[in-house]
């Protein structure tokens, strides 16, 4: 049996990553294991910032245009987990998304906070869309809400209105709160959006390691006003957060931040070969590019009686591995570490998947309505109160209709299924099933 380190060597030795990390492999290629020293003697300490660390959170904060900024080790999910938690406690109404990231329900389940959801429609294509208006609606129908947090952009790439919410919120005395863990990039070239703290918003979290060149687990909080208790804040990274960060991370970061980020005519370049690929894709036949917020991702649709399984399958053995498919679409995640001979790697196997696809294949497709994916299900208690309930695990044929005490969520993109405090549907214990489910843990005090 080959041991773990074997199979990422082999793996990366037969494949161009059109998937996270931004750094696609090319980045940092210092002898890391030295750099994998914690905070001592001569080094500046990531809780209490006073020294390079604190050098390097200024230079993020002001490339952002944020008040502050606090790199994370563990990942846009100890972002979430501290702003929600900070910003809400016990009995706190929050405005979100059903479709948001699982550290979000997480968030309220530590911190208590009530959500009021708003519930994502599912696209034809069988991705979540943008709540748009209604968020807007929501805020101004929930007057005691403290707090509001949207996803912009969604894994997919779609924005929110972000500058709308904001005033929103703002004019009736509530937060936003923004997960821009796939927008980190956004504002390092006029091909991208504004990044959300310049529209407005109170509290963003970029993750870094998604679609910028630093290394796995590495994001950054934004703070962009004074209307944050950046102190309580403070408070609950170091909670959330190891207590030994390794300086392989912040190092690494330092040098990104330092070099390529630090000058634009890296990202000029990675904009004119994005663009021209992007031109390549939109001229073939049989393969679709569908239009996204964020021009960074490759939402590509193949045709109608093929899978998007299958294009991933047929870019697999040609040596790309691209982030992730569905039945109706493919996506490929690309950065400014990509190479030109990366970009026509992909659009030459992009060229002859649409030359031998055929329009006459009569092919069966699974479709959207019956993968089950997203059918929310009712909401009976909070987070919190499912996971201080009793519960107990049952069997997966007796569980429809029961109140979950747990999150069930494939990847990507994380969002649950069903978070705690749901009543469980039949297509979410099929799909459960489908997924090798035998047991799973529900309230047993209602
Ligand atoms: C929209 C969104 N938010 C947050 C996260 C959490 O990010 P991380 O894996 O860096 O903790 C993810 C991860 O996939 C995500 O897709």
């Amino acid at each position: 049996m080959k041991m773990i380190y074997q199979k990422i060597d082999a793996h990366v030795k037969d494949f161009y990553p059109f998937h996270m990390p931004g750094h696609k492999r090319r980045f940092f290629s210092t002898d890391i294991i030295n750099h994998d020293i914690t905070e001592m003697a001569g080094l500046d300490d990531l809780f209490s910032a006073n020294g390079d660390i604190a050098r390097l959170q200024n230079r993020i904060a002001r490339m952002y245009g944020a008040r502050h900024a606090r790199i994370l080790v563990n990942g846009s999910t100890a972002g979430i987990l501290a702003s929600i938690n900070s910003c809400c406690g016990e009995g706190d109404e929050i405005i979100m998304s059903r479709g948001s990231h699982i550290s979000a329900f997480n968030a309220l389940a530590l911190s208590g906070a009530k959500p009021v959801y708003i519930y994502p429609t599912l696209s034809a294509l069988g991705y979540l869309e943008q709540p748009g208006q209604r968020v807007l609606d929501t805020i101004l129908q929930h007057p005691n809400c403290k707090c509001v947090y949207i996803t912009s952009p969604t894994y997919e790439g779609f924005c929110a209105d972000v500058y709308s919410i904001a005033n929103i919120a703002h004019k009736n005395g509530k937060l936003l709160i923004v997960d821009e863990a796939h927008g980190a990039h956004f504002g390092f070239d006029k091909i991208f959006p504004l990044n959300a703290i310049r529209l407005g918003a109170d509290i963003v979290i970029d993750g870094l390691h998604k679609t910028m060149p630093a290394l796995g687990q590495t994001a950054v909080i934004h703070v962009g006003n004074d209307n944050v208790d950046t102190d309580r804040l403070d408070f609950f990274l170091r909670a959330i957060q190891t207590s030994s960060p390794s300086y392989i991370f912040l190092s690494a970061l330092d040098y990104a931040f330092s070099t390529i980020l630090a000058d634009s005519t890296y990202f000029e370049r990675y904009a004119a070969l994005l663009s021209q690929a992007r031109g390549q894709i939109q001229l073939l036949n049989k393969i679709s590019l569908l239009e996204t917020d964020d021009p960074s991702k490759l939402m590509l649709i193949p045709p109608v009686n093929y899978s998007g399984d299958e294009l991933y399958k047929f870019l697999w053995d040609r040596g790309l591995a691209i982030e992730m498919s569905r039945p109706c679409y493919a996506l490929a995640m690309t950065s400014v570490c990509d190479t030109r001979e990366g970009f026509e790697w992909l659009t030459d196997a992009l060229a002859k998947a649409d030359e031998s696809f055929s329009l006459m294949r009569q092919h069966e497709l699974p479709s959207v309505s019956n993968m089950a994916d997203y059918e929310f299900s009712e909401q009976m208690m909070t987070p919190r109160e499912a996971i201080a309930s009793k519960s107990a695990y049952v069997d997966i044929n007796d569980v429809v209709g029961r109140v979950s005490a747990d999150h069930f969520v494939q990847y990507p993109p994380g969002i649950p299924l069903v978070v705690p405090g749901e009543r469980i549907s039949e297509n979410c214990a099929r799909t459960m099933k489908g997924a090798g489910i035998s047991r799973f843990r529900v309230v047993t005090d209602q």
